[in-house]
């Protein structure tokens, strides 16, 4: 219930108020939307401040973007190890930098006494809220290895279900607590961004980089005085939106350049026949892969039945792989008893999928952080981080005339007791239904 609210009831909430006020806002408030500029009264902390956060956080988010957009590419990337490395290593670099930037501008607004003047309270929790957001993500990130790999089966499939309108929470549910959370900060951020001064990132000002200078005119003596040195001193915000603006699209195309397949084929020595070749049978293997994912999901809507194995063909030392109704990987084993053992190798802990073989202790390993998993009961070991067990799925076995003589339930319920002398007579299908109590 409760995380139905958080997962599936906050963010269309969110989405909602952040749409209908912001517009409001725009349409009506024309010249509130921007924060109480604190510029003038305080600049050095400001640039110290305001620069790293906002090119760490810009970088970060538009690779959030990215794995969300294109979740096939980026799987393709990160399957390559030093890329992996790559882009983990250059995240938390990033989120560094932003948290160093956001923690100056947090500073600033509690010690000086002239921005306080200028600070709301929701300044101060938009600043402590992003602030928790950046140390969850990069939590998540340290303490859960490989993030951007993982997530593309969790986090991803979760946010496209709630953008076609068809939330499934069960990618989420299962998280650890600290990604559970950068989750819902993500929701309350955007929950408030129009009643903050976060509603500035949808009123860019990008005019403001090519409009005429401003000139301030002090009336007073001791301002006339230091004028023109402060002036110099205290860059425009024009001059701070530029180079900001400037560096940061430095640091992008430095962030893409780090991919170095990339930076190979702009910068790199000519391919020669071979190594071209070599790179178009990898992208035909790509693209036969992509067509083979089209074909199980046509197979799928069409039939009602999956061929899975001979009988004769499954193993009780290795399982085989295959992709059940919900198109998630699931492993069919030969049971004890001769029949089949069909279960989700979608690892409980993140979505990793697990190995096939199956050790002397009957048990088969999630190589991303070690949890083992029990074939016959599913449960993990109790010290693997993986807490719930890998789900049992049904099954049909069919003999050569097509005749369904045995099942088995998801919830293990057994009908039809075949004659188990010759194996490669019989055939295993999952059904698209099957009544639990069948
Ligand atoms: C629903 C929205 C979001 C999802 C699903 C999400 C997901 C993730 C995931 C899976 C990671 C771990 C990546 C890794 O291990 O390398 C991460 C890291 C991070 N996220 Fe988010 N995030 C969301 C929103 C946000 C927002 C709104 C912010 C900031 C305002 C943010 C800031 C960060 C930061 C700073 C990191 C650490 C990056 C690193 O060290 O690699 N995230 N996020
Ligand atoms: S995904 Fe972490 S142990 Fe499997």
């Amino acid at each position: 219930m409760l995380d139905s609210f958080l997962f599936v009831g906050l963010p269309y909430i969110s989405l909602a108020v952040c749409v209908l006020v912001t517009f409001y806002r725009l349409r009506h408030q024309r010249f509130a939307q921007s924060a109480l500029s604190s510029q003038f009264l305080e600049n050095k902390q400001l640039l110290w401040g305001s620069m790293p956060w906002h090119i760490g956080i810009a970088v970060i988010l538009l690779a959030h973007f990215f794995i969300l957009a294109f979740p096939g590419l980026w799987q393709a990337l990160v399957a390559n190890k030093t890329v992996l490395y790559i882009f983990e290593s250059a995240g938390i670099a990033l989120s560094m930098l932003a948290l160093v930037g956001l923690a100056v501008l947090l500073v600033r607004r509690i010690t000086s006494a002239r921005i306080q003047a200028v600070t709301t309270t929701m300044d101060l929790v938009i600043l402590l809220l992003l602030l928790g957001q950046v140390v969850l993500g990069m939590a998540t990130a340290g303490l859960y290895r490989w993030g951007s790999a993982w997530a593309v089966n969790t986090a991803v499939p979760y946010v496209w279900s709630l953008i076609l309108f068809k939330p499934e929470i069960a990618y989420v549910t299962d998280l650890p607590p600290l990604m559970k959370g950068h989750i819902i900060g993500a929701w309350l951020l955007l929950l408030l961004i129009p009643f903050s001064r976060l509603i500035h990132v949808f009123a860019l000002p990008l005019q403001y980089l090519f409009r005429p200078p401003q000139k301030v005119v002090w009336m007073d003596s001791r301002h006339q005085e230091g004028e023109l040195s402060l002036a110099e001193a205290q860059e425009s915000r024009r001059y701070f939106l530029r180079a900001a603006l400037g560096i940061v699209g430095g640091a992008c195309l430095l962030f893409v350049g780090a991919a170095d397949k990339l930076f190979r084929f702009f910068f790199g020595p000519r391919l020669s026949q071979k190594e071209e070749a070599s790179i178009m049978s990898e992208r035909l293997s790509l693209m036969q892969k992509t067509v083979e994912q089209k074909k199980y999901e046509l197979e799928r809507q069409q039939n009602d039945y999956i061929f899975i194995s001979k009988l004769s063909d499954l193993s009780a030392q290795k399982g085989k792989y295959f992709i059940d109704y919900a198109m998630t990987p699931a492993l069919a084993f030969l049971d004890k008893d001769n029949l089949p053992l069909l279960l989700s190798a979608k690892c409980t802990h993140l979505g990793c999928t697990v190995g096939s073989n199956v050790d002397a202790d009957g048990k088969i390993l999630c190589p991303c952080h070690i949890s083992y998993f029990d074939i016959h009961s599913g449960m993990p070991n109790p010290d693997s981080p993986a807490k719930a067990p890998l789900p049992h799925i049904g099954w049909v076995l069919m003999d050569q005339s097509g005749k369904m003589v045995a099942s088995k339930t998801a919830n293990g319920k057994v009908t039809g007791n075949p004659d188990l002398t010759d194996l490669s007579q019989y055939s295993v299908f999952v059904a698209r239904y099957q009544k639990e109590d069948a």
